[in-house]
């Protein structure tokens, strides 16, 4: 139960809960500060301008935004939004079908951009530079390349691994954004904002603590809530007060600080393997049998946020505090012992 309500990725069975807290515009949009204030004046120049906003790159773990930023953007430009996603254009004739039917002006969001093939990409670079689509007519000496005019567009692309991106791609955004974990504060607004529209009261302490647990992810926060919300129901308790945000939490088996299962198995095996670290990322990945990006792009980022794991120039550290949350002694000579002989 836990490593699924933990988990950041999408449920499609959430889907329409998910679309039904969404924010529609950027003053709703709850944290981010920078880059919601950059957006905000490059979409304002854009509209005084009457020109079409340049392309906008979103990358960041899952959960966090980048979906709904796209959807935003469409609505402050007050422009129709066509989506699709890097795996669904499968041929270049796929992506060509939709650039040549964009109605002018249109955001084009394109999700999971790192997984479009190379071949869809290559048509892309002359549609993002100058509104064209080169086309190859006839076969053999015959061939030909034409040139097609395409309607102005601005193509939002979302990623969680922008680090996969082809450099061509990634130069062709003018507006890059990185998005963060959030912090406690923020997600708790969220949870707030959420509790408003889902018509179940809840305190500022019990807002607190989903926010807590919610490894900085708004996705996780809304699925906390929703669950939450059941228990209290179940209890007869029309608001969603501490005690029974906690009684919810404990009952989803969600840990105190929201770590999941290879959080912890990511932890315990720098302190019991690699005497509490450095180790590689490397060799880590190697001993959970995990992919490298995978930690490094979706666990790293909350354990290093949350204080249970510090980088090194030599490698990965387990915190005194990942320590103590794990329940293992303070890191000291004597104790070193305890972990058998592969201890320094
Ligand atoms: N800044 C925010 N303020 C309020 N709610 C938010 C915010 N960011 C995200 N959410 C909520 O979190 C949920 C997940 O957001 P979204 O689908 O946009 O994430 P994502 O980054 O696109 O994730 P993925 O990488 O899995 O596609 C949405 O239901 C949305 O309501
Ligand atoms: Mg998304």
């Amino acid at each position: 139960m836990t490593e699924h309500v933990l988990r950041p990725v999408r449920d499609p069975a959430e889907a329409r809960f998910e679309e039904s807290l969404r924010p529609r515009k950027l003053a709703e949009y709850i944290g981010q500060d920078k880059v919601t204030a950059n957006l905000q004046v490059f979409i304002a120049a854009a509209l005084a301008r009457a020109e079409t906003l340049d392309h906008v790159l979103l990358f960041g773990p899952p959960g966090l935004g980048k979906t709904t930023l796209a959807h935003i953007i469409g609505n402050e430009m007050g422009v129709p939004v066509q989506v699709t996603s890097g795996p669904v254009l499968e041929r270049a004739g796929d992506l060509a079908a939709i650039l040549t039917n964009l109605q002018p002006q249109s955001v084009l969001f394109v999700d999971e951009i790192h997984r479009m093939a190379p071949a869809v990409a290559e048509i892309l670079y002359p549609a993002l530079e100058d509104f064209s689509l080169d086309l190859v007519v006839g076969m053999g000496p015959a061939a030909r390349t034409m040139r097609l005019p395409l309607p102005p567009f601005t193509l939002v692309g979302a990623t969680t691994r922008a680090g996969l991106l082809p450099a061509p791609l990634r130069d062709r955004f003018g507006i890059v954004h990185r998005l963060d974990l959030y912090d406690a504060e923020s997600l708790s607004t969220i949870v707030r904002r959420s509790a408003g529209i889902l018509a179940a009261p809840i305190t500022a302490d019990g807002a607190g603590e989903i926010a807590r647990r919610s490894r900085g992810t708004p996705r996780i926060a809304n699925r906390l809530l929703r669950r939450v919300r059941d228990f209290a129901h179940a209890r007869g308790e029309p608001t969603i007060t501490l005690d029974t945000a906690r009684y919810g939490l404990e009952r989803l088996e969600v840990d105190a600080f929201g770590l999941d299962e290879l959080d912890r198995r990511m932890l315990t095996a720098i302190i019991e393997h690699y005497g509490g670290g450095p180790v590689g990322l490397k060799a880590l990945a190697a001993t959970l049998g995990e992919d490298e990006g995978t930690l490094e792009d979706l666990y790293e980022p909350f354990l290093l946020q949350a204080g249970f794991l510090q980088r090194t120039p030599r490698g990965r550290t387990a915190t005194a505090r990942a320590r103590q949350h794990l329940g293992y002694p303070a890191a000291g000579g004597e104790q070193q012992g305890l972990f058998g002989s592969d201890g320094p």
